[in-house]
């Protein structure tokens, strides 16, 4: 609903409340009327607007309650108080004066059953926003009403069109986003002449706007987006020249903008965008007047028309996935105070506007896939408003102004698959809220400035496919947060800077084809996310260090480099074939393709013997070095560390195990996984019983594991820990079958114990992809699934607030003895941020593979964020493959795989484990198609894990009708929905 529509109701709620009346003769059943309506609602605040609703007071005075001269109730005003419970609507109806009643924005629910004929007085009826359930009843004896609004109210079933008929004075009517039966637009409407305001979106209308809409003429706002009209935009439609905000956006309206639009010259919002409209746009040339512009996501041709450039209040422009041609007017955007233009995905050319952030107020430029040339605007590198600049895919060259790098709120820059030249400049300092730097496919060269190490906020570094030279910023290890890191194809040389090994969050390197020398950095082998590592085809030399070995990586590359030695054990398996290839100095004594260890390095044997006996020297001395140290660690570790320190012990539950029997097991010998947030260990209790333990260090702020040291750090420790137990003892609260148990946490200073139940079967990423695999038939991976998604559908609408897990992903599922699956590690994410310091808003969970694409725009996660990873499980589940596998390709993963496999029905079919017999592949495709829902790009358009239980229960798709695009936000693509539109026509 528009702003000026809430305004409206704002303003009028107000006025009401400021024209209180004394009580005179107080009637005592109305008292009792109130009171009644007191008890039947309940207030999930206190304090709150009925506490003064006491008999003692004189209920004139009460909160929320306005008299007539005469002393009797004549309105109640409470909308968002609130306000929960059934609704006594026959008390409410028997107050002889009532005219107003507004109530929206509550929580009321329940069905209406009572007849409302008796509140023939109401002026005004405001239900909207709250819970209610059922149909509306008729209402056809409110006669006087003048305002009605219902929207967002619950109601379902056909609405009782037929009572408006004769209620010729309404004003405003608002009956949109309600589940109504689907209707034409109803005939009563066309009847209702003095409507300023119509809202009737989202509310399952179909069929023509019919032409009578043009007698409507008092119509100020008109709203119908999100419903099933089709045809045409009748041309009576002209006719509404008062119109000042038009909204036809996601409908199937087909053919041109009508000739009467012209007239609609009062037009300051139109939206018609997501529709399947042609033609040019020529018709809003004449629309001076427009503020806002949304014609995105239609079938428009021709050229954007000049005028456009001179509309003195134009703010908002957004013309994308359209086949527009020509250039755009330059002086557009120059006038007022502009927001943003989105022309994406059109065939514009020209140069870009420069004038756009002339004002200083622009926060977006998105122009990515179109034909534009010419290059950035020296004018848009002070633009310290700008958020988001997004020009890839065009024609675009020259220098890209140095200022643009610094832009201090830019979180997107995204420039790639152009011709620009020149380095990335030390600018980059100052771009302190920058999460993606996109700019590959360039002709960028020069260094890599040291400063970019500054530009904290970093989450993906995309700059392949450049000329870019000299070494990697040896500061890189500052970039805590950062996730992606693609610097393949091009001129790099040097090292590997050893700091690498402290970006705490990455889990994609790519340095393939540079010239790059030196050793592989131990230090990778402690990055605790990294999950695919391409370091191929440079000149790296040395030893592959033991320490990648514990790794667990889906891509893994270091073919064609100068490699030496003994390929370590763990490195030696199958999957990894060929990802050492092109090194002839690696050995091993296992694989056959590689020399044997250790060879014959045609040294006299004399040598050889001093060398042997020297190494053996030093490996008994380092051995005995080891294990001194060994000792100490261990000391250090758990005496001192986890005995000594004092322990926070927070048991939620009756539990049968003490704190020292946990203490006492953690060590290495009950380590049974490694994870990105710690370690996790295997505790046997006195009594048989088992537990696994999760060790999570604390970090500061810097991803640095946390030193007990100054005072100002333990103060602020202090806040931590408490929203920490606070977040444990949420999550220690959360039962249900398919969510692991988290029984209690145990915290020191710098780290913290979570006791969790003990799964005896492992992962299901365990079970389907390594050698603890085995052979899952269908109906179990059907029955995990199921399983899965009713744990992840619990923790987002079961608990009093969504647990957002943050890192779903088949490793993160785990499976009880009968192979049921328990969700595990949620909530983690949060919890490692309570207990650490990084910044909320910046945190990176996830792994690659499972990552949804939003979060390399906004680095905001929400449910949709979980669904999107919980797709990826769906595709493992039916295909057997990995997240990421070397067959997908360069820069796919399985959701890009399972996409490019839709394109018939033999193809789609090829996609699911050969394991699973022919007779059920076409059950497994049924979850593939929920999988590729979930999976969509814009996250609005995936399901919530409600549906996706309810379409695995049936296991059929969920249709996309009736799912709500989101309006704001950045350039949408609907690539995942025409995925879905296609598989649907195919099968
Ligand atoms: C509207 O008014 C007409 C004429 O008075 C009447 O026949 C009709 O029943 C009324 N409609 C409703 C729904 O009350
Ligand atoms: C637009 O306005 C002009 C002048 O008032 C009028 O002649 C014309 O019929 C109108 N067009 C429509 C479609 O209403």
């Amino acid at each position: 609903m528009s702003t000026a529509f809430l305004y409206r109701q704002i303003f009028l709620s107000s006025c009401l409340l400021f024209c209180f009346c004394l009580p005179f003769g107080v009637k005592s059943d109305e008292l009792q009327l109130l009171l009644n309506l007191k008890s039947a609602l309940n207030r999930s605040s206190t304090p709150n607007v009925l506490d003064s609703w006491e008999a003692a007071n004189p209920f004139c005075s009460f909160n929320g309650i306005t008299c007539n001269a005469e002393g009797s109730v004549k309105e109640i005003e409470l909308s968002s108080q609130k306000l929960t419970g059934v609704l006594p609507l026959d008390s409410i109806c028997q107050l002889q004066s009532l005219d107003k009643l507004s109530l929206g924005y509550n929580l009321l629910y329940g069905a209406i059953t009572k007849d409302l004929s008796t509140c023939v007085k109401l002026q005004y009826l405001d239900l909207g926003n709250n819970l209610f359930t059922g149909s509306f009843p008729d209402i056809s004896a409110l006669s006087e009403l003048q305002y009605l609004y219902l929207n967002g109210s619950g109601f379902s079933d056909t609405f009782p069109w037929k009572s408006l008929e004769n209620m010729t004075n309404l004003v405003v009517l608002s009956l949109g986003d309600n589940p109504f039966d689907r209707t034409p637009f109803p005939d009563e409407i066309l009847k209702l002449k003095k409507l300023n305001w119509l809202y009737l979106a989202n509310c399952s209308i179909e069929g023509r706007i019919p032409p009578a809409i043009g007698d409507l003429t008092e119509l100020i706002e008109l709203e119908l987006q999100y419903n099933y009209l089709s045809g045409e935009i009748p041309v009576e439609i002209g006719k509404l020249h008062k119109l000042w905000q038009l909204e036809l956006y996601s409908n199937e309206l087909i053919g041109k903008l009508p000739v009467g639009f012209r007239n609609l010259t009062n037009l300051e919002y139109f939206d018609a965008s997501a529709n399947h409209l042609e033609g040019d746009i020529s018709e809003v040339r004449y629309l001076t007047n427009l503020i806002s512009l949304q014609l995105f996501e239609n079938n428009f041709t021709g050229e954007v028309p000049p005028e456009l450039g001179e509309f003195k209040k134009l703010v908002n422009l957004s013309l994308y996935t359209n086949m527009l041609t020509g250039p755009l007017p330059q002086k557009i955007g120059s006038w007022a105070e502009f927001d943003y233009i989105d022309v994406s995905e059109n065939f514009l050319t020209g140069p870009i506007p420069p004038d756009m952030c002339k004002k200083g107020t622009m926060k977006a430029v998105l122009m990515l896939q179109n034909n534009f040339t010419g290059g950035i605007p020296a004018t848009y590198a002070s633009c310290t408003t700008l958020k988001r600049f997004r020009v890839s895919y065009n024609s675009l060259s020259g220098m890209v102004p140095a200022g643009i790098w610094g832009l201090p709120k830019v979180d997107i820059i995204d420039i790639s698959f152009n011709q620009f030249e020149g380095a990335i400049t030390s600018d980059i300092k100052n771009a302190k809220a920058i999460g993606t730097l996109s700019a590959e496919h360039n002709l960028l060269s020069g260094e890599l400035p040291e400063e970019i190490s500054e530009a904290t906020s970093l989450v993906r570094i995309e700059l392949n496919n450049n000329q870019i030279s000299g070494k990697l910023p040896h500061g890189i290890g500052e970039l805590k947060i950062l996730s992606s890191l693609e610097l393949q194809n091009n001129r790099l040389s040097g090292s590997i800077p050893e700091s690498l090994g402290s970006c705490a969050s990455i889990s994609n390197i790519n340095m393939a084809s540079n010239s790059l020398s030196g050793k592989i950095p131990s230090s990778l082998g402690s990055l605790p996310t990294l999950n695919s590592m391409n370091l191929s085809r440079n000149e790296l030399s040395g030893e592959i260090p033991e320490s990648l070995s514990s790794l667990k990586l889906s891509v893994f590359d270091l073919s064609y480099n100068r490699l030496t030695g003994p390929i370590p054990e763990s490195l030696s398996i199958e999957g990894h074939n060929g990802s050492l290839t092109g090194n002839p100095g690696l050995c091993s004594p296992t694989i056959t393709s590689f020399k044997r260890c250790p060879p014959d390095s045609g040294m006299s044997k004399d040598v050889r013997t001093l060398i042997v006996c020297l190494a053996l020297g030093a490996t008994i001395l380092l051995a005995l070095l080891g294990c001194f140290l060994y000792l100490r660690r261990t000391e250090k570790d758990h005496d001192r560390s986890l005995k000594e320190e004092s322990w926070d012990f927070k048991s939620f539950h009756v539990l049968t195990f003490t704190e020292d029997e946990i203490l006492d097991s953690i060590k290495q010998e009950n380590l049974i996984g490694k994870g990105g947030s710690g370690n996790v260990y295997k505790v046997m209790l006195s009594n048989g019983a088992e537990l696994a333990v999760k060790h999570i260090w604390n970090t500061d702020s810097n991803g640095r594991r946390k030193s007990q040291s100054t005072a100002p750090i333990l103060s602020k420790r202090a806040g931590k820990a408490k929203e920490f137990d606070a977040e444990v003892q949420t999550l220690s609260s959360i039962r249900h079958v398919n969510v692991v148990k988290l029984y209690c946490s145990i915290t020191s200073e710098d780290s913290s114990l979570l006791v969790y139940e003990y799964m005896p079967n492992g992962s299901l990423w365990d079970r389907l992809h390594t050698s603890r695999k085995m052979e899952l038939d269908w109906d179990t991976r059907y029955e995990i699934a199921v399983g899965a998604a009713k744990g992840l559908e619990y923790l987002h609408h079961g608990c009093e607030r969504p647990v957002i897990h943050r890192d779903v992903k088949s490793s993160n599922i785990l499976l009880d003895e009968f192979l049921k699956p328990r969700i595990a590690d949620f909530g983690l994410a949060k919890i490692v941020q309570a207990n650490g310091g990084k910044d909320s808003s910046h945190v990176i969970a996830g792994t690659h593979g499972y990552i949804a694409p939003e979060y390399g725009y906004t680095c905001k996660v929400n449910e949709k964020s979980d669904v999107y990873s919980f797709g990826v499980v769906l595709m493992e589940l039916v295909s057997g493959k990995r997240p990421i596998e070397p067959e997908y390709g360069d820069n796919k993963d399985i959701v890009g795989w399972v996409c490019s496999k839709l394109k018939n029905k033999e193809s789609v079919f090829s996609t699911v484990d050969p394991r699973i017999p022919d007779a059920l592949k076409e059950e497994a495709v049924k979850v593939l198609r929920i999988a590729i829902l979930c999976t969509t790009t814009l996250p609005a358009l995936r399901p919530t894990m409600r549906n996706v239980v309810q379409m695995l229960e049936e296991a059929e798709p969920c249709k996309l009708v009736g799912v709500v695009i989101s309006k704001d936000g950045d350039h949408k693509k609907q690539e995942a929905m025409d995925y879905a539109e296609k598989f649907n026509q195919q099968l």
